[in-house]
């Protein structure tokens, strides 16, 4: 499978610096932190790993997610020393929360095959595009446990979808996911343009475009589908994902020995 790149080493690349860029780097690391909280809740998965092995990758996980948290912290201590963490508003909140699977297959999938992997794309944008030292390395090290964390969600998700049905159910999924990185880019393009520099708006435009059609792809490939952004499709594997949840995970105690 090809690996996740987005078109985005163009001589004319915008290039984010210190201090110019400080609000707006501010701003990312304090989403990372967002999501690293969020990845805490890896930690109810454990109810349905299905083996130890897997239970072991996830306590593993669970603390590295942990340690990324404080460096993000580190890091926006360091792009904008004495000024709060800035908060994330109420719509981009409620469109960028991860819609986290209640079975093992669905947690692997969105979590980690599919969350992590929007997360790592912007990472390596930035990684691509920062004029600084301490950022990349840090954020060059915590990538590469983010790798970690997808090849694993990638292959549990290989396993799981062998049938035609579980592709096109999954592929519904990411579908909502898709369609949400779509409309978080329609909220942030308006504010960006507003309070950060043009370079800002360039790369976030860069990334909205290049790295959800790259991630769209790839995720197509992964589940063996065609790259289809059918709205119904996405509709109804919502609702039997909703539906089916209620129940999900209730009675799929880990069989541990
Ligand atoms: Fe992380
Ligand atoms: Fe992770």
């Amino acid at each position: 499978m090809k690996p996740v790149q987005a078109k985005i080493q163009q001589p004319t690349a915008p290039r984010l610096r210190l201090p110019e860029d400080r609000e707006l780097l501010a701003f990312v690391f304090a989403r990372f932190i967002d999501g690293e909280m969020t990845g805490l809740s890896e930690g109810h998965a454990l109810n349905y790993a299905p083996d130890l092995a897997s239970a072991d990758f996830l306590a593993k996980q669970i603390r590295d997610e942990i340690r990324h948290a404080r460096m993000y912290a580190r890091l926006v201590a360091y792009t904008a020393p004495g000024s709060a963490v800035p908060r994330a508003g109420y719509l981009l909140k409620q469109i960028m929360a991860p819609l986290s699977g209640r079975v093992w297959a669905e947690h692997c999938f969105l979590d980690k095959a599919v969350g992590e992997r929007w997360v790592l794309s912007l990472m390596e944008t930035l990684i691509a595009h920062v004029d600084d030292k301490k950022i990349v390395t840090n954020l060059k090290a915590i990538a590469r446990d983010e790798r970690g964390h997808i090849a694993f969600g990638e292959q549990q998700t290989r396993a799981y979808a062998h049938s035609r049905w579980r592709r096109y159910y999954l592929w519904g999924l990411f579908l909502r996911v898709d369609f949400a990185m779509g409309l978080a880019y329609r909220l942030l393009r308006r504010m960006i343009q507003r309070r950060y520099s043009p370079a800002a708006a360039q790369l976030l435009k860069v990334f909205f475009t290049d790295a959800r059609q790259g991630i769209a792809q790839h995720t197509a490939d992964l589940l063996g589908v065609r790259l289809n952004r059918s709205f119904v499709q996405m509709l109804f594997c919502q609702l039997v994902f909703l539906l089916k949840s209620p129940f999900a995970g209730r009675f799929h105690r880990t069989p541990y020995p």
